[in-house]
């Protein structure tokens, strides 16, 4: 049987930053950052690390599914922006949660993270390794981000988002296929320049800002606008989907203009797309779950729903799933 989501949740920050945050002490505009970007708003958490915003959302996504801690054998969380460069964060999550009888790691895929670490964790469900997975995909962007930097200040988020895999009671649903790919050959667009083995941190890189998020956006746009848009229409030729077999598109949120042009590759109108940047801009590997969350609490997923949930980011890594609601309620 095919994995599937049986419970999640999510926690944003509760400290809002709207775009007039930014107008007072960075050479930008409401109107500029809505018309490139489609964000208004974003969330910030002030205090804490990454595992400070999953840790909520993982109780709340346990105590929907109404199980013991210690029945779940494993949690890997997706980030690139881990409490500390080792341990990794799933060993931080596993013990603020004390969960007593799991393993778990961390997935390193930027704004793919959450999809990279879905197929991954639908794997070790579907092939009976692990019963009862929790996977975290979550990001403290604000911890790499330069504030006095326009063109990235104004694009991204801290938020996290939290689900149980088990596998599904019925063959055909659950995460379904998945389509993911990666190409280094992007690496020099969307990268962090110092505090790994290739350029360890020191003075001279803190001076020389080499710690913050580098990034060439319109590369990156380019590339994410062809990539999230072929992979999301290839995974539904493969398999001979229509738009109107596709109930929700749950698309990356990096830029609304990315969004609309995936949509519009897949032949679906914008009432069948998941859409929360206006409120928290970009929260990398958080987009996703966080997005799924949301709905699902709106009451605006129904069992049986087919969801392509579709990425692009660092490495470039890119990529597409499709899975249909079940929740084995
Ligand atoms: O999730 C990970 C993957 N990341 C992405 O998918 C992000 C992809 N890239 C983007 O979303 C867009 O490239 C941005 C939103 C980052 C920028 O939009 P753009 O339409 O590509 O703008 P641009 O970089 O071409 O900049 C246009 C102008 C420049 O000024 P000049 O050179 O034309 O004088 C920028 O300096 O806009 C300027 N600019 C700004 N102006 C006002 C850059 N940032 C700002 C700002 N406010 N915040």
């Amino acid at each position: 049987m095919p994995a599937t989501i049986t419970s999640i949740a999510h926690f944003l920050p509760p400290d809002v930053f709207p775009n007039s945050y930014f107008e007072k002490y960075l050479e930008t505009s409401h109107e500029w950052i809505m018309t490139r970007s489609g964000i208004a708003e974003r969330r910030f958490a002030t205090t804490g690390a990454t595992s400070d915003m999953i840790v909520p959302a993982a109780l709340e996504c346990i105590e929907k599914r109404g199980i013991s801690k210690d029945e779940i054998d494993c949690v890997i969380v997706a980030t690139v922006t881990p409490d500390h460069m080792f341990p990794c964060t799933a060993a931080v999550v596993q013990s603020k949660l004390n969960i007593t009888k799991a393993w778990g790691f961390d997935i390193s895929a930027a704004c793919s993270g959450f999809l990279f670490a879905l197929q991954t964790a639908a794997s070790l469900v579907d092939s009976g390794v692990c019963k009862k997975l929790l996977l975290c995909g979550s990001d403290k962007m604000s911890s790499i981000m330069n504030m006095n930097d326009r063109a990235q200040a104004i694009l991204f988020g801290d938020g996290a988002g939290v689900c149980l895999l088990e596998k599904s009671n019925n063959p055909e649903m659950g995460v379904l296929d998945s389509l993911l790919r990666i190409d280094g050959a992007g690496g020099q667009y969307l990268h962090q320049v110092a505090g790994g083995s290739f350029k360890p941190a020191s003075h001279e890189t803190v001076d020389a800002k080499e710690h913050y998020i580098f990034q060439d956006g319109q590369n990156v746009f380019k590339a994410a606008v062809k990539g999230m848009a072929d992979i999301s229409s290839e995974i539904m030729q493969k398999n001979h989907l229509a738009p109107e077999d596709i109930r929700w598109l749950v698309p990356h949120q990096a830029n609304l203009r990315i969004i609309s042009a995936t949509a519009d590759r897949m032949g679906l109108s914008m009432d069948k797309v998941m859409i929360n940047i206006e409120k928290y801009g970009n929260t990398t590997a958080g987009t996703i779950p966080i997005c799924l969350s949301e709905w699902l609490n709106k009451g605006e997923i129904q069992k049986g729903d087919r969801l392509v949930l579709s990425s692009f980011g660092a490495g470039y890594t890119w990529g597409a799933v499709l899975l249909r609601w079940d929740m084995n309620d």
